[in-house]
């Protein structure tokens, strides 16, 4: 493939309102989701999913005699009868392959059947027979831990710098240590994970709701024994992921061996596969909780001489993954002594994976309140703190900043949400039976770049453009975004331009994730454009066209690239019940262009309610005695609604960082929910003298305040 350097872009679409450009479709019902790809003609066979009731064991007999005997019911796969893997290495991903029960909810038989209805009823009928072994689910602060080689987004595991005892030993410096904990985290998209799968005897054809077709198509593959060009995935349209689908997982496996054994008989015969709500909270990847121990030394001023942070996680014992929960404090401020270190503890769990900022959610969540312990233990305003805590280099790498604009969005937040009035004592503001309280906290996020994207330029007639690449709008509004900077890229208007996306049959594209889809697919979208110029001049004829993909640009080698943001918070705390709610928030963030003003202030919005949500309601709670998550539905595990969310309001910087990306934009999709849950524990201690360490902040917390006079 061709790659080259993009050259930055001159902005004309970027940076205006652009309607989304699949919104008709979507609000008309007509943008088809995965499970939707069904042919009329010839219903696709349902596949139900049959899963453990045991926590650890083995799969003595599946016994189907009832099932199979229910009208409609075609067959039951076990882990006999599956299609066979050529890789089961990947054991969250390797179902039905062995006898081996690894966690409650695994995959242990399928049914396939005539209709939905049929194959649920039959999946209620199948009796598994297990030999039940004594299994460890329990994660608290006594959990056995073990050190990883490293945490996930490829960082290191333990970083330290510094006299962290020079720093303790100084004279009158202040401490501030605490335990700090995050409860397992499920994405709840409104789409649960879903796929329609066929099998035609050369090519297996997939609609998934994923945000990375390529990635499905590239895993898979060689573990069905395939080549990636015999998979097909494609994601027109997805309802939202979170990170729960930036990766496949098990259902994915699944549908695919369906549509195996489905196919072999029947070929090109479709398998329709929906993971249940419930089974969402079991096989789709989750927010591992966490637990961090922080403590900060500094000068009576509030300036800081260590920051300490240790954090634990838990993991399953069949695949490791270790949430990089204290990164952020490596980077987030100045301090000349530091430790940072991660533990994992392996359990007989499914594997936890990526949800919306993982690492800097739980973990940032963890260091703001610290931050705001010390604001009050110091007697220093905990705008001021930070302010004086500003590193000059980013103090992990010693590198310096693209663009650090904390403080400016810190004082810019400050100034729209009235921060200067607010009393400096907690419990001093009360409003009737409420009492009422403020809070800050700030927020970063790595600026991710991800290598390999290519994109596909052809001219099409008067004037007209065609641009593919295999990206995924998960309902962030890309292909919105990705129309106007190829518009930019072209010279022409955003309505002179195709965009197409979401199929492997188009070039290669990395997952939307990291914040890092805008960013890296845009990237490639305006080498190609480049190329395009370069093979075939500025007034290219109709049907020529260029593939190629850019050189990687962000200057990562001699910069440190970050977003960073502020939220502010005012909490009411009812004095009776305890009951928080969230009546305001503002947050300012620092993200480079914005692309598109409406879909990126949705994104920030989102991830601001998601923050509120985690601050206040997302409490996965799994029973170690039976090993799975009982708060297995959007009833238990409440996820914020339009009640719980107060006055927001957002915006950003008006900034362009070439540094960054062609389109002088950094990535929006995750900021908005890192820090958003500090700002709210921060506000409620400042509401009512009750200082919470534990997410979510629940009214227990607050049922022993003074009496109101
Ligand atoms: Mo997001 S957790 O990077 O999909």
């Amino acid at each position: 493939m061709t790659t080259l350097r993009a050259e930055p872009l001159t902005a004309r679409s970027m940076g205006t309102h652009h309607d989304r450009v699949d919104g008709p479709e979507k609000v008309t019902g007509r943008a088809p989701y995965a499970a939707e790809h069904a042919d009329p003609a010839s219903p696709p066979v349902a596949a139900w999913m049959v899963t453990s009731t045991v926590a650890r064991g083995r799969v003595l007999r599946v016994d189907a005699s009832a099932a199979v005997e229910h009208p409609g019911v075609l067959r039951v796969l076990d882990h006999e009868s599956a299609p066979r893997l050529a890789d089961t290495e990947d054991e969250e991903l390797a179902v039905l392959q062995d006898d081996r029960v690894r966690f409650r909810g695994q995959v242990v038989a399928l049914v396939l059947a005539d209709t939905a209805e049929a194959a649920r009823e039959g999946a209620r009928l199948v009796r598994v027979h297990y030999a039940e072994e004594p299994h460890e689910a329990a994660y608290d602060a006594s959990t056995a831990t073990y050190s990883p080689e490293g945490v996930n987004a490829g960082h290191e595991t333990d970083w330290a710098d510094g006299d962290l005892e020079a720093a303790r030993g100084t004279t009158g410096a202040v401490v501030v240590e605490g335990d700090y904990s995050t409860p397992h985290e499920f994405n709840s998209p409104m789409e649960p994970h879903a796929a329609v799968v066929s099998w035609d005897g050369t090519t297996l054809t997939m609609w998934d709701s994923t945000q990375a077709v390529h990635a499905v198509a590239r895993t898979l593959a060689p573990m069905l024994g395939l080549d990636p060009a015999q998979v097909r995935v494609a994601a027109p349209y997805v309802g939202g992921g979170f990170g729960s689908k930036g990766l496949p997982h098990a259902p994915e496996m699944v549908a695919a061996l369906a549509a195996l054994a489905v196919g072999t008989d029947d070929p090109g015969r479709r398998v329709r596969l929906v993971t249940t709500r419930q089974q969402m909270f079991a096989l789709a990847g989750y927010r591992t909780a966490t637990r961090s121990a922080v403590r900060l030394v500094a000068e009576p001023d509030g300036t800081l001489l260590s920051v300490e942070h240790d954090a634990t996680s838990q993991t399953s014992r069949f695949k490791e993954f270790a949430e990089q929960t204290a990164t952020a404090a490596r980077m987030m401020y100045a301090a000349p002594a530091r430790r940072t270190t991660h533990r994992v503890a392996g359990l007989d769990v499914n594997v936890p994976s990526w949800m919306r900022a993982p690492g800097e959610m739980p973990g940032m969540f963890a260091l703001e309140v610290a931050m705001d312990e010390l604001a009050v233990a110091t007697g220093v305003d905990p705008v001021t703190l930070r302010e004086r805590n500003e590193p000059a280099t980013d103090p992990e790498t010693g590198k310096p900043w693209n663009e650090r604009r904390l403080v400016e969005c810190l004082v810019r937040g400050a100034e729209r949400f009235g921060w200067a009035d607010r009393p400096t004592a907690p419990r001093a503001t009360r409003d009737g039976d409420w009492w009422v309280g403020t809070g800050v906290a700030a927020a970063t996020y790595p600026t991710l770049y991800m290598p390999g994207n290519e994109a596909r330029i052809e001219t099409l007639d008067d004037g007209r453009y065609a641009v593919s690449i295999g990206a995924v709008d998960i309902g962030t509004g890309a292909r919105t975004v990705l129309k106007q900077i190829s518009a930019d890229a072209l010279g022409v208007d955003p309505a002179a331009v195709e965009v197409h996306v979401g199929d492997t049959d188009l070039p290669f594209a990395t997952v939307a994730g990291g914040s890092a889809g805008t960013a890296s697919w845009g990237t490639a979208i305006a080498a190609a454009v480049q190329q395009h110029r370069a093979d075939h001049g500025a007034h290219p004829e109709v049907g020529t066209h260029t593939t190629a993909g850019a050189e990687p640009y962000p200057d990562m080698e001699g910069h440190s690239l970050h977003s960073f943001g502020a939220t502010f918070a005012e909490v009411r705390v009812h004095a009776w019940t305890g009951e928080l709610r969230v009546s305001r928030m503002v947050g300012v963030y620092s993200v480079g262009r914005v692309i598109n003003p409406t879909t990126s202030r949705s994104q920030l919005l989102g991830g601001m309610v998601m923050g509120i949500s985690g601050a206040l309601h997302e409490d996965g709670h799994r029973d170690p005695r039976f090993g799975h998550v009982v708060t297995q539905d959007l009833a238990t595990y409440h996820v914020a609604a339009h009640a719980d969310i107060g006055d927001l309001q957002v915006e950003w910087l008006d900034e362009v960082d070439e540094l960054a990306t062609p389109m002088g934009g950094r990535g929006i999709g995750e900021i908005g929910i890192v820090g958003t849950a500090a700002s709210v524990a921060n506000a409620a201690w400042h509401a009512t003298g009750v200082r919470v360490r534990d997410l979510p902040l629940t009214a227990d917390a607050f049922l022993d305040l003074p009496p109101l006079s």
